[in-house]
């Protein structure tokens, strides 16, 4: 019998990195995993890789296609159990170089998708008396993160709603869960891209860069998988880091010497 056997988890940005993971190690451990991406083309053909998932496609920053996305999960699995927000896209910039386009587009993704996602399947799981939702932060949540203002604070306020959900739920006896996860760096697409970006921008950066440890997504997809799981049913609020010490040791503020 898997972890998750018979229930239904609903996975944003499944088509790529952390999200693909976790749906992936959720399918194995029993679970229906219901994938969503904005990027149709690619999670569709993942998913058809995945026994027990299914895709549909997804653009978090529209309340009306969360609406009627998750009506057809309903109407096709009969419950949501378990809600991970996990697509997420960052800008590399400080709060001087972060334009008003940019701000607005990492909020979109992070902060309003993970927003509507809880706000509307809240419902669902208290009429079930039961769910988890999981909500992917970072550590820049934790420690500020100069380099990526926008990001930092979009994670920061998904932080904070993760804690005001659980802390609803508990005072209302709802029976939901809502866990933020915050990973430092992981080996995915989005790290990539970052890294390359920093690289081309700052070759002086890519020595230090390379020194930085960095996670691999199954790190992540184990720590989902046990929040989805009844195993974890006495964390609530909790804001659980998976960093390896990043967020014990590293300094922020990089000094010129
Ligand atoms: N990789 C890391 O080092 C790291 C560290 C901490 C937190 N995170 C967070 O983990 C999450 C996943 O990151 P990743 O590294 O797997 O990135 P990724 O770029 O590999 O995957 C992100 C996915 O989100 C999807 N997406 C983007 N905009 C969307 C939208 N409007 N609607 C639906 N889907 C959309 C993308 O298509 C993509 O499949 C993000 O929230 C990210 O901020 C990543």
């Amino acid at each position: 019998m898997g972890r998750v056997e018979g229930k239904v988890a609903v996975v944003t940005g499944a088509a790529s990195g952390l999200g693909l993971a976790s749906s992936r190690r959720l399918a194995a451990e029993g679970a229906s995993v219901v994938m969503a991406d904005i990027n149709a083309e690619q999670g569709s053909s993942l998913a058809h890789g995945i026994p027990g998932a299914q895709f549909h496609q997804l653009d978090v920053t529209r309340e009306e296609a969360w609406q009627v996305f998750l009506d057809a999960v309903t109407a096709a699995y009969g419950r949501i159990d378990v809600l991970m927000n996990c697509a997420g896209i960052v800008r590399l910039a400080s709060i001087e170089e972060t334009s008003e386009a940019d701000w607005r587009a990492v909020h979109a993704v992070g902060t309003d998708g993970t927003f509507y996602g809880c706000k509307h399947v809240l419902p669902i799981m208290k009429a079930q008396g039961a769910g988890s939702i999981i909500n992917m932060c970072s550590t820049a949540s934790i420690q500020g993160a100069p380099g990526v203002f926008a990001y930092a604070a979009s994670k920061a306020a998904i932080r904070a709603m993760t804690k005001s959900i659980a802390c609803l739920s508990t005072e209302n006896g709802f029976g939901i869960r809502c866990n933020s996860i915050h990973p430092y760096n992981m080996a995915t697409p989005m790290l990539a891209d970052v890294q390359h970006q920093v690289r081309q921008g700052n070759p002086d950066a890519a020595a230090g860069m390379d020194k930085i440890w960095v996670g691999e997504p199954e790190d992540v997809a184990h720590l989902v998988l046990f929040l989805a799981s009844d195993e974890s049913s006495a964390i609530n609020g909790a804001a659980m880091v998976i960093d390896n010490t990043a967020t014990v040791t590293q300094a922020v503020v990089m000094k010129d010497v």
